[in-house]
């Protein structure tokens, strides 16, 4: 039996497959819209539409190419799988379509490079240089899958009643309500931290957007809307999330552990909500209080 459609079609850094029975666990007993901003190959968005969780979404991410990958599944994906069938798996093509500027090709067009160049590329990363440009290397795969059409198909039409947004996390403040739910799943903080975590990430993701992350899951808290984090176990992020608003849970995950990634291993991470976890208790707050947050107004 093959894996379950729709499912992420992209290879991303920090998926969260892995997480998702424990995120599911956790989920508010029942909540409006559902709220991705940093949603990256999506891996809880499809998993809790596999499991009729969600009635309406909105997902978003800072990266252009990426949701554009996903206006185009949802809108054209006939042309993007036509596309995708023309693709030969040869090196030479690979280095040819890296070249092309993604600005320059119609939206099914730049879909399709960016699929193809994650499926064949090395180590599916997506990286890009200082100018913008995606440099990863043409990558060892024998066969790669990068035409899945059932999977793609599957997608677009969980992505039919899905807004999708090319903004910064912040922006969600603006977007949701009482009662909705919004899952956060940021670049992680190093788990070695080095002394220069505070001034510079490569991800551009440092203790500032850390602590401003924070600030916005307090203002969600204040305006009713239900929240879930996850992070790495480190002292930044148990400080961060202080008890008066927010309960904070370790679970297992199977990580790399050392900085080569050759080296695997159970570590624990963080999973933060401002409501407790059990359905029981929620199902109980909601009948005595009218609502479960840990901090209400009320
Ligand atoms: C850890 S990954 C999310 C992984 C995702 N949960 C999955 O299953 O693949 C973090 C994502 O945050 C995005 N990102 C980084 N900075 C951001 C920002 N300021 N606002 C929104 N998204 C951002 C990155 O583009 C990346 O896709």
């Amino acid at each position: 039996m093959g894996n379950p459609v729709p499912r992420p079609f992209l290879k991303w850094a920090g998926g969260k497959t892995q997480l998702a029975d424990a995120i599911l666990e956790r989920m508010p007993v029942s909540f409006n819209t559902y709220h991705e901003p940093f949603v990256g190959s999506g891996a809880i968005f499809f998993r809790l539409y596999r499991d009729r969780k969600i009635r309406h979404a909105i997902l978003s991410d800072i990266n252009a190419e990426l949701i554009d990958t996903y206006l185009a599944i949802r809108d054209h994906v006939l042309e993007v799988i036509s596309i995708l069938e023309q693709y030969p798996h040869d090196k030479a093509f690979y280095y040819e379509i890296r070249e092309k500027d993604p600005w320059t090709m119609s939206l099914p067009e730049r879909a399709a490079r960016m699929i193809y160049l994650n499926k064949t590329g090395y180590n599916g990363l997506y990286r890009v240089n200082r100018q913008g440009k995606f440099n990863v290397p043409f990558g060892k795969y024998k066969s790669p899958k990068y035409l899945d059409r059932e999977n793609l198909i599957a997608v677009s039409q969980a992505l039919q009643d899905v807004d999708l947004l090319c903004v910064s996390f912040e922006t969600v403040v603006e977007r949701a309500k009482m009662g909705d739910w919004v899952y956060f799943d940021p670049p992680y903080v190093p788990l070695s931290q080095t002394a220069n975590f505070t001034s510079y990430q490569p991800n551009g993701f440092g203790v500032q957007e850390q602590a401003k992350l924070r600030d916005v899951c307090v203002e969600l808290t204040r305006n009713g809307v239900f929240v879930t984090l996850s992070n790495s176990d480190t002292r930044l992020i148990r400080d961060l999330y202080f008890p008066e608003y927010f309960l904070t849970d370790e679970v297992l995950a199977n990580r790399a552990i050392n900085c080569n990634g050759a080296k695997r291993g159970k570590i624990t991470e963080l999973l933060i909500t401002n409501y407790p976890v059990e359905r029981a208790i929620q199902l109980q707050l909601l009948e005595t209080r009218g609502t479960y947050l840990i901090h209400s107004a009320s």
